[in-house]
């Protein structure tokens, strides 16, 4: 692989194991499936079940969920501050400011793609309001990859309706100004302007319809084999 190395004392060292040799081992193409969309427009639940009906195919598959990830990985710093200084928890624990999703979009992209060289389809579920964040991910795990291993999945469901389900009550507390830089209320949603695969969310369709889309287009663009 070539990876740039700005730094002169860190040098990539080769896997002796190949990508290739991994995907054939599993039957499969590893990929990363990149859901995008305000908070409620169903990401987390058509990728659940996305990585329910991959099961049923004896597809390898791991999800990572914004909600959850932001338990560990990408903790915000009163979590981090149980275990760590102050310092610490403020240095790298996250919010949801700009940079903050920037950070959050960067270690997820990172992770997204580890798991998609491991050969898995990694489905990855976050609000990632950015286009230049998702961007770079996309770069990044296609230049680890293939072209076509970056698959941007939009969620498109009207904010009203997202704001009408509200199953965290988060929307409530945005309106009231008790959550700063929330999406799609005082925080910006840059939507995608080519995205790989478009669900609308809000016309009536289950998150299993929803899920069957991408899984035929996986099934067309022959990921879900290793040939
Ligand atoms: S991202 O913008 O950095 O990609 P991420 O997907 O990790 O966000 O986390 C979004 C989840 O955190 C939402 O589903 C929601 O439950 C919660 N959340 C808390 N505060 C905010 C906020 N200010 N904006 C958006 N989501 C928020």
């Amino acid at each position: 692989m070539n990876q740039s190395q700005p730094e002169p004392h860190i040098v990539w060292h080769e896997h002796s194991v190949s990508r290739i040799q991994r995907e054939q081992t599993l039957g499969q193409r590893g990929c990363v499936v990149w859901f995008t969309g305000l908070s409620g427009c169903g990401k987390s639940t058509v990728a659940n079940a996305l990585d329910q009906l991959l099961l049923q195919q004896d597809a390898k598959t791991f999800l990572l969920d914004g909600d959850n990830i932001r338990h560990g990985l990408c903790a915000p710093p009163d979590r981090l501050a149980a275990d760590h200084s102050d310092a610490f928890a403020k240095r790298f624990g996250l919010g949801f400011g700009p940079e903050d999703r920037e950070e959050n979009i960067r270690r997820i992209g990172s992770v997204a793609q580890l798991f998609a060289s491991a050969g898995l389809i990694t489905l990855s579920a976050f609000v990632s309001p950015y286009r230049r964040d998702r961007d770079r991910v996309r770069q990044l795990v296609e230049a680890a990859g293939r072209s076509g291993d970056f698959i941007e999945v939009f969620v498109d469901t009207p904010l009203e309706i997202c704001e009408s389900r509200d199953p965290k009550g988060l929307y409530k507390k945005a309106r009231a100004g008790e959550i700063p830089h929330f999406t799609g209320i005082s925080d910006p949603y840059e939507a995608p302007q080519a995205p790989e695969i478009h669900l609308h969310g809000g016309d009536g369709h289950s998150p299993d319809q929803l899920a069957q889309q991408v899984l035929d287009y996986l099934r067309e663009r022959g990921k879900l084999s290793a040939e």
